[in-house]
């Protein structure tokens, strides 16, 4: 079982943020990565529906009988970890919503902490349950940014169109004298926009992803049930549902190395 892959789901190619950072804390592990890029964004999308295609991700990364499954999506995490984790629950699953949850309380000094996502996220409430479970007196600020999911599918990570996004999303935030010192980034998206977003909250804000935390909850559960693989380093299987080269060309900048089309299988998660 050890030798078994690591299944990650993402709704497109952000999620590979996270894929990177479980690659970077466990090298020796098989990644399985799914990109749902032809039913992308989830983000905008009902939880009933999110959570349809949640399950449809991971019945097809069943057929690779992976030891686990990490569901790289923020909305995905928020809404149908649940409905996973009792479907499939022989196989751990986990989310990003609560390793961000984790890293923002340790961060946070005075307890005030801005939460960034997409609509279904912030609608869904995930991240403040998950926060105010650890520290129920924190005080939680949500707000969604859906614009910056196209900049960063479009590659515009730094420059004056994002950054005029960034301040105009969150300026006002972050403007008061007891404004919020930690800001979690809950999209998968938003880790590569951290230029932009650091500019427009200034430099006394702790900026937290959950990509590391949940790379690190990752391989707690490996160790936890003596599933670390010991084998040599092996290339990712990349799963597309739509574009294979824009796949490759968008999903290389949040690997942080490159990608080729053909590398990337396109499959069909209709049912
Ligand atoms: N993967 C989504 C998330 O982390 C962002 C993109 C989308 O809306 O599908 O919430």
């Amino acid at each position: 079982m050890s030798d078994a892959p690591i299944a990650i789901f993402d709704s497109g190619v952000g999620g590979l943020t996270v894929a990177a950072a479980i690659a970077k804390r466990l090298p020796n592990e098989r990644l399985v990565y799914l990109g749902d890029t032809a039913r992308l964004p989830y983000g905008t999308k009902s939880a009933e529906t999110v959570t349809r295609y949640a399950v449809q991700a991971t019945r097809a990364l069943m057929r690779f009988e992976p030891k686990m499954i990490v569901i790289a999506c923020n909305t995905a995490s928020a809404v149908a970890l649940p409905v996973l984790t009792a479907a499939y629950g022989s196989t751990p699953v986990v989310g990003v919503v609560e390793p961000g949850a984790r890293a923002a309380v340790a961060a946070s000094r005075g307890g005030t902490i801005a939460v960034i996502a997409t609509e279904g996220t912030v609608r869904g409430g995930a991240y403040v349950r998950a926060i105010h479970a650890l520290k129920p007196d924190a005080k939680v600020v949500q707000r969604a940014c859906p614009l910056f999911v196209a900049l960063a599918e479009e590659g515009w990570t730094d420059g004056p169109v994002p950054e005029l996004a960034a301040e105009k999303y969150l300026k006002d935030i972050f403007a008061s004298a007891d404004s919020p010192d930690t800001l979690v980034l809950g999209c998968t998206h938003f880790p590569i926009l951290v230029g932009p977003i650091a500019k427009a909250v200034g430099a006394n804000v702790t900026l937290v992803d959950s990509a590391a935390t949940t790379a690190r909850e990752v391989e707690t559960i490996l160790d936890d049930r003596n599933l670390r693989r010991t084998g040599p380093n092996q290339k990712p299987t990349f799963l597309g549902t739509d574009a294979p080269e824009r796949f490759a060309r968008a999903g290389s900048l949040f690997l942080g190395s490159q990608i080729a089309p053909d590398q990337v299988e396109l499959i069909d998660l209709a049912p």
